[in-house]
């Protein structure tokens, strides 16, 4: 049903991009990976370290470069981004070149920031409210350039998201 396109989930922080893209794997006996745990494995450090130690810039290469690597592999997956993945041409053109799907998961920023906030919120790049907020503003024409914008809200369960994948974007997409 899903072909040999890959699947690839973008959204804010906090959005359930890792818990939707392994569900989604799940139901389609894809591969469910994550790019942020990609590079805390082979850097040994989380992404929130690196951006502290050694900046944005260089964690954002170091985000492009695993990113390529996946893009690059011939098995099928389903690929949880990074929120900020997929505000850099140079990644989005890595995913467009393979032909991968697209899905936004768009959750409203209130539930976002609960999430960070209830996590100890170990993202430096959303250090506190205002600053998550103003990069939800900057992303959010980015996020919309995805092939599919899925609406998510607290209610929403990855197993609810899943089954509307299946209805009205795998249909169409394949
Ligand atoms: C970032 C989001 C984080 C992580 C890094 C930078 C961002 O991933 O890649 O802290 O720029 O939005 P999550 O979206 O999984 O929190």
């Amino acid at each position: 049903m899903s072909g040999h396109r890959r699947i690839v989930i973008t959204g804010f922080m906090g959005s359930g991009k890792t818990t939707l893209a392994q569900a989604l794997a799940e139901r389609l006996n894809f591969s469910g990976l994550d790019l942020d745990q990609i590079i805390t494995e082979r850097e040994r450090r989380s992404p929130g370290e690196i951006i502290e130690e050694d900046g944005e810039a260089a964690f954002r290469d170091l985000e492009t470069h695993a990113l390529s690597t996946v893009m690059q592999s011939g098995f099928a997956f389903v690929l949880a981004l990074g929120g900020g993945a997929w505000a850099l041409e140079r990644n989005r053109k890595l995913i467009r070149e393979q032909n991968a799907l697209t899905i936004w998961l768009d959750v409203p920023f209130e539930l976002c920031w609960q999430r960070i906030a209830a996590a100890g919120n170990r993202r430096p790049l959303a250090s506190d409210q205002q600053t998550a907020l103003n990069l939800y503003k900057l992303r959010w024409p980015l996020y919309r350039l995805a092939e599919f914008h899925l609406r998510a809200d607290a209610e929403d369960s990855a197993d609810d998201l899943v089954a509307e994948i299946n209805q009205s974007i795998l249909n169409q997409a394949f």
